[in-house]
Order: structure tokens, then sequence, then C-alpha cells
């Protein structure tokens, strides 16, 4: 396995471009399953997890080309089993449910892994499929779905943490074929959401209320293929403006949506990090101390879960003390024993990190345990004082483009380290 080795203290200077949304192009990725015809994704970041995905259409039998950022993807005929082992490795996979089910009436897919993030049900996404009609069966690992039709209703998709991200795009793909009228009553607002849904669009569908708690779906018989370009990550964009921030450096990011983090600038501001906007480009820098900041994880347009490790990272060099409440995903502070191997001084009181700032972190060798809390990892790293080893670096490269060679050319001294 490979590990990123880091030499801290190199203040991250100059301009980096943001990819392509990985959370946006798998479930649009799925989307593609609707229809026989061939579809076409732009700016498709080139991670494991987008190749992962691509294994898995072509293992229900669509065609697929990946080149340059762009896929290709012509699902002309498909079949309704998905291969258990490269479905369980993916928790992003359970979005291939939705469509595969509306498209032949049965589906078959292994329950989902992904991230050690807390337990991560599909309860919303199969409530959803069984108020559109469909027969649900949990059956040897694996999830069996059918139905002679499926049939549009009103699904309220809200759960104990608020809206469900692929559960409302799963819902809304398998209603883009349904007959009838669906509404899905507080579906999630993500920027992806929406990414999706205007693709669906694209593709001949019916969808009103897109970007809004409710999403009212018109079913149609048939969609068709079509041509889109996946929205910028905010998740990078914003783990590049931390890295930047916690290294007091300045750096120009392209590319990015500043209108879909506009709570994480809100943040970095309220934590003195200074931010610009001019023409679609973004500039950050940290001209004195940062200061404690306190900050609640919610859905769109609240502060991302996926922003908060790195966050916590950045306030571990904060002037104070600083209270990061996790409201999407119990246990998401994996990072936390990692960060502290380093010097820094966190409790975790239920759902919260108590983060005493104002250390100096030093290297250590440290273990990447999910995706963003490896990002936490890397940013405390090019931070901290000497060398910082961090390993299992997989869980990064199953979300952010080229990190190392974007790093490198900001004058961060980090090198991948190649592993068995
Ligand atoms: C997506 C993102 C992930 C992000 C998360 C929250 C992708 C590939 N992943 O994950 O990076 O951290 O949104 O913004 O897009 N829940 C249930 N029952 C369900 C589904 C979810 O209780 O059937 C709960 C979850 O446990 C969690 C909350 O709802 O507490 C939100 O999860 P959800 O929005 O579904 O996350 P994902 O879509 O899996």
């Amino acid at each position: 396995m490979d590990s990123f080795l880091i030499q801290g203290g190199t203040p991250l200077r100059g301009e980096v471009t943001i990819s392509g949304s990985k959370n946006a192009a798998l479930p649009l990725m799925a989307a593609a399953l609707l229809t026989a015809d061939t579809c076409t994704l732009r700016r498709v970041p080139d991670l494991s997890d987008t190749r992962f995905m691509l294994r898995i259409l072509e293992s229900l039998g669509a065609e697929t080309r990946f080149d340059q950022g762009t896929v290709t993807i012509r699902a002309a005929s498909i079949r309704g089993f998905g291969d258990y082992e490269l479905i369980r490795k993916m928790r992003g996979s359970i979005c291939i449910l939705g469509p595969m089910l509306t498209r032949l009436k049965e589906a078959s897919v292994s329950l989902p892994g992904g991230c050690v993030i807390g337990t991560r049900p599909i309860d919303l996404h199969l409530k959803g499929l069984a108020a559109l009609g469909a027969r649900i069966e949990i059956d040897g690992g694996y999830v069996k779905t059918s139905a002679r039709k499926l049939v549009g209703t009103n699904i309220f998709l809200g759960g104990r943490a608020g809206p469900t991200v692929l559960g409302t795009v799963n819902i809304l793909m398998a209603a883009c074929l349904a007959e009838g009228v669906t509404v899905i009553e507080s579906a999630a607002c993500e920027p992806e959401v929406v990414d999706v849904a205007r693709f669906l669009v694209s593709m001949g569908a019916k969808i009103h209320g897109i970007g809004s708690p409710t999403l009212t779906v018109t079913g149609v018989s048939e969609m068709h293929g079509a041509d889109h370009e996946v929205i910028p990550d905010r998740i990078e964009a914003c783990t590049f403006l931390c890295a930047a921030a916690a290294t007091k450096g300045e750096v120009v990011v392209h590319g990015s949506r500043p209108d879909h983090f506009a709570a994480v600038i809100d943040k970095l501001q309220e934590a003195g990090v200074r931010m610009k906007q001019k023409s679609g480009t973004l500039l950050v820098s940290r001209p004195g101390r940062l200061r404690a900041t306190d900050l609640t994880t919610l859905p769109y347009a609240g502060f991302p879960t996926d922003v908060q490790a790195q966050f916590i990272a950045l306030m571990c060099l904060a002037q104070g003390t600083s209270v990061i409440t996790e409201r999407i995903f119990e246990s998401r502070f994996m990072h936390v024993a990692e960060l502290m191997r380093m010097g820094a001084d966190i409790a975790i009181e239920g759902p919260s990190a108590i983060v005493k700032g104002g250390r100096r972190l030093s290297g250590a060798p440290v273990m990447a345990s999910d995706l963003r809390a490896s990002a936490a990892l890397v940013i405390a790293g090019l931070a901290a004082e000497g060398e910082t080893m961090v390993n299992r670096i997989y869980h990064l490269d199953r979300g952010y483009e080229r990190m190392e060679a974007k790093l490198q050319a900001l004058g961060a001294r980090i090198q991948r380290v190649e592993g068995e």
C-alpha cells in the first residue's frame, strides 16, 4: 500500500485547478443505465472510485470508455445482477439500484461498503423504492428488488440525520421511468444532487423543484443519451483552502464554484483566513494567526461533513478552543487519534471534538482511516515540523485526483512512497 512522505513547514504558494466532483460523477455514471443510448460525461476525475464505477457498469454489460476526463457509457443491454465483490467495496455503487430497477424491473446488488465512518444504512433508499412499488428482499448479502411496474407516489425521504444524498438520487432516478408523478419530500439539496437532476432532464426526464427539498418527477416512458460536464469538486476545493491556510500560504484556486461552499468560506473567514473572489478564481491567504472557530456539520447549505476532518486539522493550529460538532455521521472522528500522534490536543465528547489549538504539530507516522480523514492528515503533515508518513493513502486515491502532483506544484515537499 502506498504512503505519502511529507516534509512539513513549507507555505503553499501558486495556483491549483480543481477537478470534477467525485460525488457527482458516481451517480451521473449510474444515470447512464437509464438509457440504451450513449451518454457522455466530461470533466470526470480520474480516481480509483470513478474507475471502479466503470468496472461495475461493465460487469452489468455496459460498454464504457474513459479518455482524458471524458467518459462514454453505452448501456444498450444490461443485466440486473451486480457483481457481489465489486459493489460491496464501494458505497457509492448503491446508486445503480434505482436506475437498474426502473429500467429492468428487477435488480440485485450486494449491500455496499465504503468508508468506515459509522454505520451507513440504506433503509431510506429501500423505503423509497418500496413506496414506488418494489418488492425488496435481503438475501445472502444481496438486496434483491423487483416490480411489475413502478408507480409514482409521495415519498418522505428524511432520516434521523436529515436528508440522504445518494438516497435522493437513487429514488429520483427510479422515478424518472415510473408511471405517473412522484413527489420526493425532504430531498437532499446538495450541488451533486442538482447536477444529477440536470443531467436527467437533459436525458428526457421531467423534474421540477431541482435544488429544493421537494422534487416532483413526472415519469416518462423512455430516456435518451446526453452530454454533460460534471460540476467542480467542492470538497477538493475546500481541502486546498484548508491546506493553504494551515501552511500560511497564498494560493489561487481555479475552476471551483465558491457558491457551492459558502459555509466553508464563511468559517474560514471567521478563523482569520482571507479570501478574495475574482472572475471565477478564489485567492486564499492567511495573513496572521488563526482564530478558534466552532462549527456544526449539517446538510447543504450548511457546513459539509466531508470538510470536518480538514477543518479540525486547521483548528489544531488556531489560538483557543474550537468545538466541532458532527451531525451527519456518528463516529466520524477517526482522524482525531492520528492528529494527536502529531501533538494535537483534542477530546471527543459525544458528537463533538473539543480542539485546544495553538500547539505545534510535529511530524509522525500516521494511518489514514477514510478518505477525508486522510486529507486532514496530509494538511497536518504539511503544517507540522519535520517528517510525516501518511500510510494507507489508497483512501486518498479514491477521492483526490493527482493530489501529490497538485501539492508539489504549490511547493509542498510531498512524495509517494510505493508499497506492496
Ligand atoms: C454522500 C457522499 C458522502 C457525504 C454524504 C453526506 C457520495 C458518494 N458520498 O454519502 O461523501 O459524506 O453524502 O453529505 O456522494 N442515512 C440513513 N439511511 C439511509 C441513508 C442514509 O439513515 O438509507 C443516514 C446516514 O447514516 C447519515 C445521513 O443519513 O447519517 C446522511 O447520509 P447520506 O446523505 O445518505 O450519505 P451518502 O449519500 O451515503
